[in-house]
């Protein structure tokens, strides 16, 4: 539950208080990913401050829950992540889905049951895709199953189709997986029966089509969704004065690997594993294995809101979601760094409402929400 303790401006007030809301609508339930921002952030401060047709940006995409909600408002949407799943997700998530689209998906559903019912009977032989650990991350009747549904995803010739079909698949590996959690790196041994990966790859294609496809109804043709798999470092890709609005939540240091817990579902899909881990920024692989000095957070993000300022258009406004952290024992309170560091960059600050870690769901580790630590909505004027 999210409750911000606002700070009174006069123009800059918004009610974060969502209560129980549901954050699951629509395509915002489609496959994990840790640290989501609720669907009703984006959606307030599109309503409360956005025109129809603007070109909203979000330099850390993630799952992709800005880009959900700018399309449904109407809005041009830009997601940039350096993590390559991410981009794949945002995609499946925030693209319509024609009506022969869902069809070809019905259909490649159909086969899959076709499969499994045959598999059932008797199990062929086949050679399983060969990804580094898998003989220690996977149980060899789920790789095999994840093969074949995976080379029938390959001969299909429709991008969106496609991609859909990867992300139900993502969605499943941890849990056919020996990986304990989507956020915990261990082996276990989960014991998965035959065919239950083609049954569990069935129902959440099933679930995630309804959703695909109630989304889509709602996704008039105007507009643009554009996904970039880059470091928002440098984004010289991009040309300054191109956006309207930013809404963003970057990592929050020394928290989480969020290449790390990806790193089979990438591996099965042959996306790039180590251009996240070596350029995703705020890691806990940075700041905690590699004991880097908390100096490298502030350049790190100065780079990233120099970016950002150069980007969004005179005038306009950036809200970027971020939280205190805890780096070799000292305590970072990361909206008073900011607020030290954006007179250089040339960002007037127009409000910061700050909240207690322990208070709502935007945690994902419980031994983050320590006593002191903050999480801000912090809000930026060009
Ligand atoms: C807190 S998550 C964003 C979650 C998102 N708001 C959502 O609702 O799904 C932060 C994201 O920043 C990405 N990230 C980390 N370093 C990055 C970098 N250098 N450039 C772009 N994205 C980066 C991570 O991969 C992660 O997806």
């Amino acid at each position: 539950m999210w409750k911000f303790r606002q700070i009174e401006t006069m123009n800059y007030n918004i009610n974060f208080n969502f209560g129980n809301s549901d954050t699951m609508y629509l395509t915002h339930s489609l496959h994990p990913y840790p640290a989501k921002f609720p669907p009703q952030l984006p959606h307030t401060i599109l309503k409360q401050f956005a025109q129809k047709n603007a070109t909203v940006l979000d330099p850390f995409c993630g799952s992709g829950t800005t880009l959900v909600e700018a399309r449904l408002f109407g809005c041009n949407a830009i997601g940039v992540d350096v993590n390559g799943l991410s981009s794949l997700l945002s995609k499946v998530k925030a693209t319509p889905l024609s009506e022969r689209e869902l069809t070809q998906i019905k259909l490649f559903l159909n086969i899959i049951a076709c499969e499994d019912l045959q598999w059932k009977m008797k199990r062929p032989t086949i050679e399983v895709k060969k990804i580094e650990g898998l003989e220690h991350w996977f149980q060899m009747n789920v790789a095999e199953e994840l093969t074949h549904i995976l080379n029938l995803i390959t001969k299909l010739d429709n991008e969106n189709v496609k991609d859909f079909l990867k992300i139900v698949l993502s969605s499943i590996i941890v849990r056919v997986s020996n990986q304990d959690s989507d956020t915990r790196f261990a082996a276990k041994n989960k014991n998965v029966p035959d065919n239950f990966t083609f049954g569990l790859f069935l129902t959440r294609a099933n679930e995630y089509l309804t959703r695909i496809a109630e989304y889509s109804k709602k996704i008039n043709a105007d507009g643009y969704l554009k996904l970039l798999n880059a470091d928002s470092r440098n984004l010289s890709m991009l040309n300054n004065e191109s956006v309207d609005i930013i809404i963003t939540s970057p990592p929050y240091a020394n928290t989480y690997d969020y290449y790390l817990y990806h790193k089979f579902r990438k591996r099965w899909l042959d996306l790039d594993v180590q251009y996240a881990q070596y350029n995703e920024i705020g890691s806990r692989r940075e700041y905690s294995s590699l004991k880097k000095p908390a100096a490298q957070w502030t350049v790190d993000l100065k780079k990233c809101f120099s970016e950002m300022y150069r980007l969004i258009k005179k005038d306009g406004l950036a809200f970027i979601v971020i939280g205190d952290s805890v780096i070799k024992k000292e305590h970072i309170k990361i909206d008073k760094v900011i607020k030290d560091f954006i007179p250089e960059i040339g960002f007037e600050i127009c409000n910061i409402i700050s909240s207690d870690l322990s208070e709502h769901s935007r945690i994902f580790n419980p031994t983050f929400a320590q006593k002191n630590k903050k999480e801000h909505l912090i809000i930026l004027k060009k």
